[in-house]
C-alpha cells in the first residue's frame, strides 16, 4: 500500500524511554545527562508522545555513582526539550526510594518534581493497592499535571486466568483509577510476562470499558514483548513504551525502529522519521562504549528463556543468586524457584515487583536453607502486618499467627491506609540534617537517601563531616521497578 491510498487511521503513539527505564534495564541506570544532551533536540523533534526522563532508579544512581544531583536532570533536559511532555514512574508512596514514606514527604516529593519540568507522573503500586497511591495522585491532579494510573501485571497461572490474575482482576482494576481521577490507565509489564494473545484479550477488554488512553509497558526479557505489542496495537492500544534500538531489548522495552517500519502503511502508522531515529541510534552506538560494562554478558542469549518456564523476572534471580553466594549455597537455585512460587502464594500472590519481589525472594531462601518462615526479615514481617497494603489475597490465618508471634511492630495484622501508620517526617528530618539542610530539595533527598545523600551533600557544600552523619538508618538496596 502506497502514502496515497493509505486509509484514514488511529496512528500509535509512543513513549520513548531510553533517558531512563532503557539504561535502567540494561545499563544498570547509569547513563550520565551529559551523553543526553547532544540528541536532546533532535529527540524532541520525533513527535513521541512523551519522553521518560526521570524517576525509577535515577534519583538513586544519580547522587550514588554518578555525582550528579538528581534534581537537576529533568531541569537541564528541559532547556533542550522544550515540546515534548517529560514523564516519570514514581512508586506510589515509595517514591523513587525503597520504603513508604509519610504523606508529607509525598506531597512535598509530587510538587517539587512539578516544579521541574515533570508533566507525566506514572504512579503505581507493588500490591495494586491503590490507596498507596492516593496521596500522589491528589498532588498530581493539583498542579495540574497528568496522573498516569498503572496497574502491575502478574499471573497465577501460565497465561492470563488462575486465581488472581484474570481479565477481570486487570479490568476491574483500570475502573479503580479511573474512579481515582485517572487521566490515562497504563498496563505495567515490568517482568516481561504478558504474551501476546493475553495482550489483544486484555486491552479489547479494557478498551471496551474505559474510555482514557491506555498505554503498555512491557520489557522484552522474554522475547515476547514485540509481538505482545503488535497484538495490542491490532486491539487499540493507544500508546506503547520503546527505546531507540541501542538501549532496546534484553532486559529493556522493545525496539522502536522495527515497530515504525512494520506498521508503515497500515492504519496505525506512527508518522515517524525512521531515518532520523537511526541518526539517533548511531549517536547511542558513540557513546556505549562508556556504559558497556554494565551490559550482562555472562551469557550468549539477549532473552531470559527462563522467565517463560518459572515467570521470576531476571532482576529477581540475580538477587536470588547474590543472596545464595554469600550463603555459600548456590547449588541450591532449583529449589529456590520452587520456593519463590510457594513463598508468593503464602504472601497472597502480589506482582513481582520492587519491594515485594525482594522481599519474597530473600523470604524463600530462608526457607529453604533454614526451613519454612523459621527465620523470618522484619519486611516480611510488616508485609503480613498490611504495612504494605492489602496483599490480591488473604494470608492463611494461622501462617500470619506464626509469621507474627512477638513482633514489635504488632501481632494483629492491620487493614488501614498504608501511609496513615506514619508520622510526618520533613520537620524531623530537618532537625537531623541541620547545616545540611540549605534547601527542601537538599531535605527530601536526605529522607529518601539518608547516607549516601549526606556524603554527596557534604561534597556538594564543601563540608568536612556533619555531626549527624552515620547515625541515619540505612535503605534496603535492590533493583528497581
Ligand atoms: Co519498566
Amino acid at each position: 500500500m502506497n502514502k496515497a491510498e493509505k486509509m484514514p487511521g488511529n496512528p500509535l503513539k509512543i513513549q520513548d524511554n531510553t533517558f531512563r527505564d532503557g539504561h535502567q534495564s540494561i545499563y544498570a541506570t547509569r547513563m550520565r545527562t551529559e551523553d543526553m544532551i547532544p540528541i536532546a533536540e533532535e529527540m524532541d523533534s520525533c513527535g513521541f508522545h512523551a519522553m521518560e526522563v526521570w524517576g525509577g532508579a535515577t534519583f538513586d544512581t544519580m547522587h550514588r555513582f554518578l555525582g550528579e544531583d538528581p534534581w537537576a536532570r529533568p531541569r537541564i533536559l528541559k532547556k533542550y526539550i522544550t515540546k515534548t511532555p517529560f514523564a516519570m514512574l514514581i512508586r506510589g508512596q515509595n517514591l523513587v526510594g525503597y520504603r513508604h514514606y509519610a504523606d508529607d514527604v509525598v506531597r512535598a516529593f509530587v510538587d517539587k518534581a512539578c516544579e521541574i519540568g515533570i508533566d507525566v507522573f506514572r504512579c503505581f503500586d507493588a500490591l495494586n493497592d491503590f490507596r498507596n497511591m492516593e496521596s500522589c495522585a491528589e498532588r498530581i491532579k493539583a498542579n495540574g499535571k497528568q496522573f498516569q494510573g498503572a496497574v502491575c501485571y502478574s499471573l497465577t497461572d501460565v497465561r492470563l486466568g488462575g486465581e488472581v490474575y484474570t481479565l477481570d482482576y486487570f479490568v476491574r482494576k483500570a475502573k479503580e483509577l479511573e474512579q481515582m481521577g485517572a487521566d490515562a490507565i497504563c498496563i505495567k509489564d515490568m517482568g516481561g510476562i504478558l504474551s501476546p494473545y493475553d495482550a489483544y484479550d486484555l486491552v479489547s477488554a479494557i478498551k471496551k470499558e474505559i474510555k482514557l488512553p491506555l498505554h503498555l509497558h512491557s520489557h522484552y526479557t522474554s522475547g515476547m514483548a514485540s509481538m505482545t505489542y503488535l497484538k495490542a496495537i491490532e486491539a487499540g492500544v493507544d500508546v506503547v513504551d520503546t527505546c531507540l534500538a541501542p538501549f532496546a531489548l534484553r532486559t529493556s522495552m522493545p525496539a522502536i525502529e522495527p515497530i515504525v517500519a512494520a506498521l508503515r502503511g497500515t492504519p496505525r502508522e506512527t508518522g515517524m522519521d525512521l531515518r532520523k531515529l537511526l541518526v539517533l541510534g548511531e549517536h547511542l552506538e558513540s557513546i556505549a562504549p562508556k556504559y558497556n560494562s554494565h551490559l550482562a554478558t555472562h551469557k550468549l542469549s539477549i532473552i531470559d528463556n527462563g522467565v517463560l518456564a518459572h515467570q521470576i523476572p531476571g532482576g529477581m534471580i540475580s538477587n536470588l543468586t547474590g543472596q545464595l553466594k554469600e550463603m555459600n549455597a548456590l547449588d541450591r537455585l532449583g529449589e529456590i524457584y520452587k520456593e519463590v512460587v510457594q513463598t508468593r502464594k503464602d504472601m497472597g500472590s502480589p506482582p513481582l515487583v520492587t519491594p515485594v519481589s525482594q522481599i519474597i525472594g530473600a523470604q524463600a531462601v530462608l526457607n529453604v536453607l533454614f526451613g519454612r518462615y523459621v527465620r523470618v526479615s522484619n519486611q516480611l514481617k510488616d508485609l503480613v502486618l498490611g504495612l504494605y497494603g492489602k496483599t490480591p489475597m488473604p494470608i492463611d490465618a494461622e501462617l500470619t499467627k506464626k509469621i507474627l508471634k512477638n513482633y514489635r511492630r504488632g501481632q494483629e495484622p492491620v487493614s488501614g491506609r498504608p501511609a496513615d501508620y506514619l508520622e510526618p517526617e520533613i520537620e524531623a528530618a530537618k532537625k537531623t540534617m541541620g547545616d545540611l539542610a540549605r534547601s527542601d530539595e537538599d531535605v527530601l533527598a536526605y529522607i529518601l537517601y539518608p547516607a549516601t545523600m549526606t556524603k554527596f551533600l557534604q561534597a556538594k557544600y564543601g563540608m568536612e563531616s556533619p555531626k549527624e552523619a552515620g547515625t541515619e538508618h540505612s535503605h534496603k538496596k535492590g533493583a528497581a521497578a
